[in-house]
């Protein structure tokens, strides 16, 4: 299948699904399931007069975040022509710059060059198709020193299953490529499964310096939730739900 079929199946899958993920929260940086927050972290650094990309925006709370703590300006891209619509509610009260590219993260016209003091991607850029050319955009539209951060779902935790206390592997790690499913969440979408050392190595091709991986569980001991879910505290003990990246474009 080609790379414009792929995204086609994808944009019209999100714009389906889209409503089911029409959450979180501009309180905190939530970098995804289990995962250590911003506020704990500090990847980012000052935020304050920052001009931040954000991929993969989603419905444009995390966009939010970022003006209410001083980003000077801000752009959010993404596939879906549901979630930007959302997103540019959500922000329309806000006073920072907020400019949006309806489009696929392996090709962003428009988007400017040497440009961003720092870049952030939570839960989206593992939906790329083409992880070299995605990160090629995100690196050019940098400036030297700029910082890039990004989370998606541990390729681990993605592998296996956990059910009555016992991990299971429902396919191979080592195996990567184009995974199709006929219905996730109702829908036909396309995923792509990648190793924890191919993000390492990408990020490095296309240029970037890797200075910190996360993949710290953060499990509160109280937590029971149901173990046979997908994420769950008794998976997130075991195997990190979330991956962190924090990287940088060298300054020249
Ligand atoms: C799990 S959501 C995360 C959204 C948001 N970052 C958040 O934290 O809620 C993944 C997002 O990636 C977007 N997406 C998927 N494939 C994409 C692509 N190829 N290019 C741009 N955005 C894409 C989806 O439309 C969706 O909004």
């Amino acid at each position: 299948m080609e790379h414009k079929d792929m995204i086609q199946i994808n944009k019209d899958g999100w714009n389906k699904v889209a409503e089911q993920f029409f959450e979180g929260s501009f309180d905190i940086l939530d970098y995804g399931r289990y995962a250590p927050t911003e506020e704990e972290l500090n990847l980012l650094g000052d935020i304050s007069n920052s001009t931040i990309l954000e991929v993969g925006c989603g419905s444009g709370h995390t966009l939010e975040y970022l003006s209410k703590r001083g980003a000077r300006e801000l752009w959010g891209v993404d596939l879906s022509s549901k979630q930007i619509e959302t997103a540019r509610q959500v922000v329309s009260n806000l006073h920072t710059t907020i400019s949006f590219i309806e489009s696929p993260m392996e090709e962003i016209p428009g988007l400017p060059l040497n440009y961003f003091d720092k870049a952030i991607s939570i839960y989206a850029l593992g939906w790329t198709v083409d992880l070299a050319a995605t990160l090629k955009n995100i690196y050019g539209s940098l400036k030297s020193g700029g910082v890039f951060v990004f989370s998606w779902e541990h390729p681990i935790h993605s592998v296996v299953e956990f059910s009555n206390e016992t991990i299971q592997f429902r396919r191979s790690y080592v195996n990567e490529g184009m995974e199709k499913h006929d219905s996730w969440r109702g829908t036909p979408i396309v995923m792509h499964n990648r190793k924890i050392s191919t993000f390492i190595n990408e990020l490095i091709g296309a240029g970037f310096v890797i200075d910190q991986v996360i993949e710290d569980s953060k499990v509160d001991d109280h937590d029971t939730s149901d173990s046979s879910k997908w994420y769950s505290a008794a998976k997130a003990r075991i195997i990190p739900s979330t991956v962190i990246f924090k990287s940088h474009k060298p300054l020249v």
